[in-house]
């Protein structure tokens, strides 16, 4: 049997006009940043680089690491998927996975929150995350127009990634 292997990942930037998502973290990266990280050493750490985009994530084991996107703002993969239904607040925090959405299981309340499924017990303390604050937006990473049929096939891919 042949295995593979990952020998390499390309680092792909994607420039904020394509990809629309949150501004806040890339922003944050400046002249000024770059000189404390360097004081404090963390420039060690990490290759950080003043830009105005993000670099595309591996995907390997995406399937356990809800919520999605740099600043976990998507509940479930399906969320990612579907853009206009993406929930304007949730509940995260000792939360049970979704593996058929895949990510933190839960359903639209009447009030258009995204909550835990009835009687469910969460087993930390949830916190209710709002895209509107600031930094927390789930906008952007729109770009697949796939029929349904083929994000369904995406997301089945994703499960095994
Ligand atoms: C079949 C199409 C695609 C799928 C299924 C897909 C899937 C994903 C997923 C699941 C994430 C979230 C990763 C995480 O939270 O850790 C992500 C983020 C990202 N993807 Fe894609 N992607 C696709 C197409 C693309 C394309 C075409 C580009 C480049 C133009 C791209 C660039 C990025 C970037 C830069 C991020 C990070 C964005 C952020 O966190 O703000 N993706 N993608």
């Amino acid at each position: 049997m042949v295995a593979s292997h990952l020998l390499a990942h390309p680092n792909r930037f994607v420039a904020q006009d394509r990809m629309l998502t949150d501004t806040v973290r890339w922003g944050t990266v400046d002249s000024t940043s770059l000189r404390l990280m360097g004081q404090i050493g963390y420039d060690e750490l990490i290759e950080a680089a003043a830009s105005s985009g993000y670099v595309a994530p591996d995907l390997g084991g995406i399937w356990a690491t809800a919520p999605y996107l740099h600043n976990g703002s998507v509940p479930t993969l399906w969320h990612l998927l579907h853009a206009e239904d993406r929930p304007e607040r949730f509940w995260i925090g000792g939360h049970a996975l979704d593996y058929e959405f895949v990510g933190i299981a839960g359903e639209i309340d009447e009030a258009g929150t995204y909550v835990y499924p009835d009687g469910y017990e969460p087993w930390s303390r949830p916190f209710l995350y709002d895209t509107r604050e600031p930094g927390r937006s789930n906008q952007g990473h729109e770009f697949m127009t796939s029929s349904e049929a083929g994000k369904r096939a995406l997301l089945e891919y994703m499960k095994v990634k």
